[in-house]
């Protein structure tokens, strides 16, 4: 249905079409019409929204630092669970991944050769040299956040300790990619090109999503891409930036017995760093940090 210049706008302010919204769909039309997918309605937050994910942000962030102060060789990532699960309910958030498809816990714990959805486990016990993602997901007031990082166990090898950091400058990248106007294939393309410029492989088929008013929403974000392609990028979209990187080959497989881990499908490191990102009117806001 289209919407009359004087009806009320889509978005919900309240003002007339014509005085709210009008030219930034004629804008979006005009790249529909040169054949770019654009974003739907349905997925551009209003301010409260934004608002809503930025509180639930800080939560996840404080989550994460919580983490970095306690993490430690000998400790089980069933303990991350714990801790984890513990800091969110006190927070009066919840745990995302928790029940999530049946997933059985409250946080992703991936070490080494694990890509992600690694699943915490009170027999797997953090020992010096490993790299493990930690990867967080909370609601909070309805609002998701998502966000993982890299954590370096005791003394890890000069290789793993590359990737880690390199793996971050592909999602800082990934970031300054992000524009009004861009496309999400610039954001990929970027990732890509450091990551290979290393050496490094980026697995394709797992990737970024839309996300804030549920876990996975539209768009997919792929880490691998061409500039000028792909979606368009407008203010109010929200999803995640979060390339996973191989030390050597780009595929993959699922734990056949837990139906969830992924690992690399030459026993190579991978590592990962996620943030949740909003596209604004100039750029990109960070809700994740
Ligand atoms: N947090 C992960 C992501 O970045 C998704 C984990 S889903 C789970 O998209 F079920 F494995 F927890
Ligand atoms: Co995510
Ligand atoms: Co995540």
């Amino acid at each position: 249905m289209k919407i009359g210049r004087n009806d009320p706008c889509w978005c919900g302010s309240k003002k007339k079409y014509k005085a709210c919204h009008i030219a930034f769909d004629e804008k979006i039309n005009s790249y529909a019409q040169k054949g770019f997918p654009v974003p739907s309605h349905a997925i551009l937050k209003t301010p409260a929204q934004l608002e809503g994910i930025r509180e639930s942000g800080k939560i996840n962030t404080a989550i994460l630092y919580m983490v970095a102060e306690k993490i430690h060789a000998g400790m089980s990532t069933e303990e991350i669970n714990t801790l984890v699960h513990e800091f969110t309910i006190a927070h009066n958030a919840i745990p995302a991944t928790l029940n999530y498809k049946g997933y059985p816990k409250s946080v992703c714990t991936s070490i080494n050769n694990e890509v992600c959805h690694g699943i915490p486990d009170a027999n797997r016990i953090l020992k010096n040299g490993d790299i493990i993602n930690v990867d967080v997901t909370t609601i909070y007031n309805g609002y998701y956040a998502d966000a993982s990082r890299m954590f370096c166990i005791g003394e890890v090898s000069p290789e793993a300790k590359k990737l880690v950091d390199v793996t971050k400058e592909c999602l800082e990248l990934g970031l300054k990619a992000v524009k009004p106007w861009g496309f999400l294939g610039d954001i990929g393309a970027v990732i890509q090109a450091h990551a290979e410029k290393h050496g490094y492989s980026v697995v394709e088929n797992i990737g970024g999503h839309g996300v804030g008013l549920s876990f996975h929403e539209e768009p997919y974000v792929c880490h691998i891409g061409k500039p000028n392609t792909g979606m368009l990028l407008v203010p109010g979209m929200v999803f995640t930036i979060e390339p996973m990187i191989n030390a050597g080959t780009s595929e993959v497989y699922e734990d056949a017995d837990n139906g969830w881990t992924i690992y690399t499908d030459d026993g190579s490191l991978s590592a990962q760093w996620e943030y949740t990102v909003a596209v604004t009117e100039d750029g990109a806001e960070i809700l994740t940090r």
